[in-house]
């Protein structure tokens, strides 16, 4: 061990102990100082070799956004034969957010949930390595929304890929992030839930339409040697049961024709009951798995960050067959409906706003969907969760982080429409003489 190292780590043990007390580690500017307790973060994103490998997965920043177009019940009363009394006895839902415009997409709202998050962490955009976007209703088969999303950042370092494992992507986003961060390959690594799940519902069809909403949220991960962050993670899939909730058109299986759009095959089609029965059961199955591979006993969970889909899920779940009291238990369904990768990150900012996690807490994220899949993963949260100080001139720098990246993007752009139009680049075979040609 170096000298720098066994500062470092001592560093991280004297965290560990304040930790106990709450408290966390703060640099000049308020923002954590992920890297040690009282190392300061680099300047400029580390070279491979600069690089330590860091022990832990530590949320430093977290965002949401979610679109401005209120749908309550009662308008959708208006759409389909329905009413606001059943859906809020049978799922809890009152309004949800529906984007509004066609600019207003997943890659928009997955983008502008990023942005909050890399403020809250104060990390610059060209440190980012590697972006995950987790998400059931992508802006195209390909390319990848994150890819959308990265271009729009500016996160000129940045690998992106899409996460399709329906509602549980988030957290198997972050138990990939956990992963590339501690084999070392990534120092920040951001994870985003986003949907525009209206735009693949069936507005006519009330067993549906009345559960999903849109939005997005994101967190930033970074490596750590202050302990804590994502601790453990439980990964499931049970494809059997891949007709009980899908889209039956649009891929290889189906590809889209007159015949499948007349059909309605490209919208959500599900099986309720039994997306009822498989939620209940695994969602408290997951959760108890995740905390035996944590070593947390049920007792010590401070928050449970559930998926968002159907109140009386979360009540059969992790309420009764864990007997988890209600307080411990975020739920924002009735605002939002079921947004899908988005909700956990979504409720996970909410609750932070509300000040129901604090340095030191045990939270857990649980989430089931359409394949079907589940995940479950233990957090042990070690961060502040005040914003850093903002000051004009960081504004200022942010602002023109992102106008240099709408300029980067449109610059390419225009290049490569001016090697388009140039003349094609010919691999000509030297011409043949017509004696050639007689005897062939
Ligand atoms: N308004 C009024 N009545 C309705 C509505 C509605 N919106 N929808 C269904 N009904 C009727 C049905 O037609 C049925 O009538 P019937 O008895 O005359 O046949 C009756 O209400 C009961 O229907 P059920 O489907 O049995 O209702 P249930 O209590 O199961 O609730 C629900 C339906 C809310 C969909 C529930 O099954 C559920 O939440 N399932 C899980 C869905 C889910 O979470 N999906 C997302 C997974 S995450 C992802 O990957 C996207």
């Amino acid at each position: 061990m170096n000298e720098q190292e066994h500062e470092n780590s001592q560093a991280g043990s004297n965290y560990a102990a304040e930790n106990v007390n709450g408290t966390a580690p703060l640099s000049s500017n308020g923002a954590f100082n992920h890297h040690t307790a009282k190392g300061a973060q680099p300047l400029y994103r580390a070279s491979f070799e600069q690089r330590r490998i860091q022990p832990y997965a530590q949320i430093i920043g977290w965002g949401y956004h979610i679109p401005e177009r209120i749908v309550t019940n009662h308008d959708l009363e208006q759409i389909v034969d329905t009413q606001d009394e059943w859906i809020r006895a049978r799922t809890g839902i009152q309004e949800r957010r529906v984007v509004a415009v066609p600019q207003e997409t997943t890659a928009s709202l997955g983008a502008r949930a990023a942005r909050k998050a890399l403020e809250m962490a104060d990390v610059h955009p060209a440190k980012v390595d590697l972006i995950i976007c987790a998400t059931s209703s992508p802006e195209h088969i390909f390319p990848a929304t994150a890819s959308i999303i990265q271009d729009n950042l500016g996160l000129i370092h940045a690998g992106a890929f899409d996460l399709s494992a329906a509602c549980s992507g988030f957290v198997y986003g972050l138990s990939i992030a956990r992963g590339h961060i501690l084999a070392g390959d990534a120092e920040y690594v951001l994870v985003i839930g986003a949907e525009t799940l209206s735009r693949w519902v069936d507005w006519t069809d009330r067993a549906t339409c009345v559960l999903f909403g849109d939005g997005a949220g994101a967190v930033l991960l970074a490596a750590s040697d202050v302990p804590g962050g994502v601790t453990a993670s439980v990964l499931g899939s049970d494809g059997s049961g891949a007709e009980l909730l899908t889209i039956p058109a649009g891929g290889s299986a189906s590809p889209a024709s007159l015949e499948t759009v007349s059909s309605g095959s490209h919208y959500i089609q599900m099986d309720g009951r039994a997306v009822f029965r498989f939620a209940t059961r695994i969602m408290a199955d997951a959760t108890r798995q995740v905390l035996d591979k944590a070593g947390i006993p049920i007792s010590e969970v401070d928050l449970v960050v559930p998926h968002q889909a159907n109140k009386r899920i979360i009540q059969h779940s992790v309420l009764r067959q864990l007997k988890i009291p209600e307080d411990k238990v975020y739920v924002n369904v009735q605002k939002y409906g079921n947004t899908s990768t988005a909700s956990i990150p979504i409720a996970l900012c909410e609750a932070i706003d509300e000040g129901k996690v604090a340095p030191g807490d045990n939270l857990v994220f649980v989430g089931f969907g359409a394949g079907l899949t589940w995940g479950a993963c233990t957090v042990k949260w070690s961060v502040p969760v005040e914003k850093p100080e903002s000051t004009w001139w960081k504004n200022t720098q942010r602002q023109a982080t992102y106008q240099a990246a709408a300029a980067r993007s449109m610059w390419k752009r225009a290049i490569r429409r001016i090697y388009s139009q140039m003349e094609p680049l010919t691999l000509s075979r030297p011409e043949r003489s017509t004696e050639e040609e007689q005897t062939t």
